[in-house]
């Protein structure tokens, strides 16, 4: 039976037991039918250290069970309990200016600490045996978003095998590391270190190959516990990834060692930007599973926070946005976390049961949205389709994020974020596609900023402009190889062939600075003096030094376009690029065989009449010719 998931993270450790038997009365009347269990209870499970307490969890599973709510059953590994710490202090986490943290919080370990690695290879062994065969599990949840960094001694080992395995030799890392800059040549293995506080600029190529090393040694302990639980269970096992500029974790790469794909989504925005954030969010999920059906493993039912404060979210929102990552791929919808925390840290946190209980309105919203996801079940294994790709790579984001570049505006994430949120107003959908994938059923694909890329990449890019494909390229791309070496001979390095074009010098504009074009349009942040070899102009740079200057160029390729932008463009000349035009409505297509489905998002105030003939699976109410979606809602159409 296809369904969707619709929960979230469970903690009724937290709770007397009276309060449980109001949980499954009250899931049931939410349709809520999957929760995770056991995210941060390691405590519970073991307090103290091989003396295991599942009597409560047994309960709890059984109750879980009975009221016809399946389990995703979590390892409790991202919070060691305190007699861990007391046990292993060699295993507390050190900061980057060296600073060792103590425990009171969660995420307090250090994933190298070869005690940390075992006793959660133990807790994970431990509920595999108990509860491998218990039937109201569905899925494992391995640790809670992966993504901690440490900079102690055990890490620094780790990561000098590390090293020794991806170089060879101290001779082969000092060149990529280009360590005779500064006098940084290492004749001895042990002189290699983290990249830790120091006086002044790091090493961008020791910075990125931390990350590098980090996403491979979480990665390894990930597979550590997974190994325990495929011993014993056939069920599938994954772990919800996190995304952000402090994680350093290739998710493209792990997608391969995860049976589904989860994601945890919180948008930073509270406006409209966080609409697009979804968006964004569910398109890399998307990829990141190639394609496939993945989850939305936690989202807030309520108030987001913007870092400074809660914005509660408006009625219709929670259900519009989970509606979103279903459209584009999720196979359910989960929130952190099922009741509101009475204390602890995250006690204002919002929950599908507010502290205010069920008599509220977030309740009634969860229980609609229960309602309504049976009827959109249907869509669940249709593939979405997308005509435009963005690049996404992790790298090079991590290698941006070094304290070498040439201005302090460029960010990567933002460059990407732009370039999606242009279709993303004119209501198209997008995939996101890793440097080396296949491109060749896209029209276009656009590749901001890619200021990292590999030979393999830029060929792969050059191929699919040959095989008839349209690509942008990016200010700021093509400039270093995976070893953050600069490509020499002008700069886009890897693309100057392809675009042709050839830039000797960036002139870099001020964080508030514009530049105005010739089209009328304006370029932010970053411009270049270009020089167009073989391609043609497009658009040309109006006043300052650069004036009459390429900033847009077209080249044409086989039966391809290759086109370079040198600044941060703005809807409008995107718009001209692309042939788009904004839309207050989103669309995104869903398809299986001869069926289609549509998903609209109305994101302005006013109703919108669009144009489609099929059935709406919510109203259930057929639709002939035209259907009014009202001003932030939502409507799916199924058509033949
Ligand atoms: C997630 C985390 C949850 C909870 C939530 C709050 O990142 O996995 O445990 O802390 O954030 O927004």
């Amino acid at each position: 039976m296809t369904r969707l998931w619709y929960g979230g993270d469970y903690n009724p450790d937290q709770w007397d037991e009276s309060v449980w038997k109001e949980d499954a009365d009250l899931m049931r009347q939410a349709g809520v039918n999957l929760v995770t269990v056991g995210v941060f209870s390691w405590s519970s499970l073991e307090p103290s250290p091989g003396v295991y307490e599942f009597g409560w969890l047994d309960r709890v599973l059984d109750r879980l069970y009975d009221a016809g709510v399946s389990v995703d059953l979590a390892t409790p590994t991202a919070s060691p309990p305190p007699w861990f710490s007391r046990l292993h202090p060699e295993a507390l986490p050190v900061t980057a200016d060296g600073v060792r943290l103590t425990h009171g919080s969660r995420d307090t370990y250090c994933a190298c600490a070869p005690g940390y690695r075992s006793a959660a290879v133990g807790i994970a062994r431990a509920l595999a045996e108990r509860y491998h065969d218990h039937p109201a599990l569905a899925m494992w949840h391995v640790h809670n978003e992966y993504g901690t960094t440490c900079y102690c001694s055990l890490a620094a080992e780790r990561f000098r095998s590390w090293l020794l395995e991806r170089y060879g030799s101290l001779e082969r890392l000092n060149a990529a590391w280009t360590t005779a800059f500064w006098s940084q040549g290492y004749s001895d293995w042990q002189d290699v270190q983290p990249p830790r506080r120091t006086q002044y600029l790091v090493n961008p190529t020791q910075y990125l190959d931390y990350r590098r090393f980090w996403s491979d040694e979480l990665l390894a302990a990930y597979r550590e516990q997974k190994a325990e639980l495929r011993a014993l269970s056939s069920l599938p096992i994954t772990t919800n990834y996190v995304f952000g500029g402090w994680v350093p974790v290739n998710h493209a790469q792990w997608a391969a060692e995860v049976d589904v794909v989860a994601i945890d989504h919180y948008p930073g925005r509270t406006d409209l930007g966080a609409e697009e954030q979804t968006a964004f969010g569910a398109d890399l999920a998307r990829s990141w599973a190639g394609g496939n059906p993945w989850l939305l493993m936690e989202q807030a039912a309520g108030a987001l926070n913007d870092g400074q404060r809660l914005h509660p979210k408006e009625p219709g929102r929670m259900a519009r946005n989970s509606l979103s990552h279903i459209a584009r791929g999720s196979t359910g919808s989960l929130f952190f976390q099922w009741r509101a925390s009475r204390g602890g840290a995250e006690m204002y946190h919002s929950a599908l049961v507010p502290h205010a209980g069920p008599s509220s309105r977030i309740f009634r919203e969860v229980v609609a949205l229960g309602a309504a996801l049976p009827s959109l079940a249907e869509v669940a294994d249709a593939a979405v389709v997308a005509d435009v790709a963005i690049l996404w790579d992790v790298e090079c984001w991590w290698a941006m994020q070094g304290t070498h570049l040439p201005s302090s505006s460029l960010d990567y994430l933002a460059a990407v974020q732009d370039a999606h949120r242009h279709f993303w107003r004119a209501g198209v959908t997008v995939d996101f596609a890793g440097p080396s994938a296949d491109l060749s059923s896209y029209q276009t694909v656009v590749v901001p900023s890619l200021y990292l890329v590999s030979d393999e990449a830029a060929a792969s890019l050059a191929a699919y402009v040959e095989g008839g494909g349209q690509l942008v390229v990016g200010y700021f791309s093509g400039i270093v190889d995976p070893d953050v070496q600069v490509r020499l001979g002008g700069y886009p390095g890897a693309f100057r062939e392809l675009l042709g074009v050839r830039v000797e010098e960036f002139h870099p504009l001020p964080a508030d600075g514009e530049v105005e074009l010739s089209s009328g349009g304006r370029g932010r942040l970053w411009s270049e003096d270009v020089e167009a070899v073989s391609a043609e102009v497009v658009d040309r740079y109006v006043g300052g030094v650069l004036d009459g200057k390429p900033a847009i160029t077209r080249r044409q390729v086989g039966e391809g376009t290759a086109w370079y932008v040198s600044t941060a463009i703005d809807f409008e000349t995107a718009a001209g690029i692309y042939d788009l035009s904004p839309s207050p409505v989103e669309t995104v297509r869903r398809r299986a065989g001869d069926t289609t489905w549509t998903f609209y998002f109305n994101h302005g105030d006013a109703q919108v009449d669009v144009p489609t003939d099929g059935v709406e699976l919510i109203s259930g109410a057929r639709v002939d010719g035209s259907l009014l979606v009202p001003g932030g809602g939502y409507a799916v159409v199924r058509s033949p």
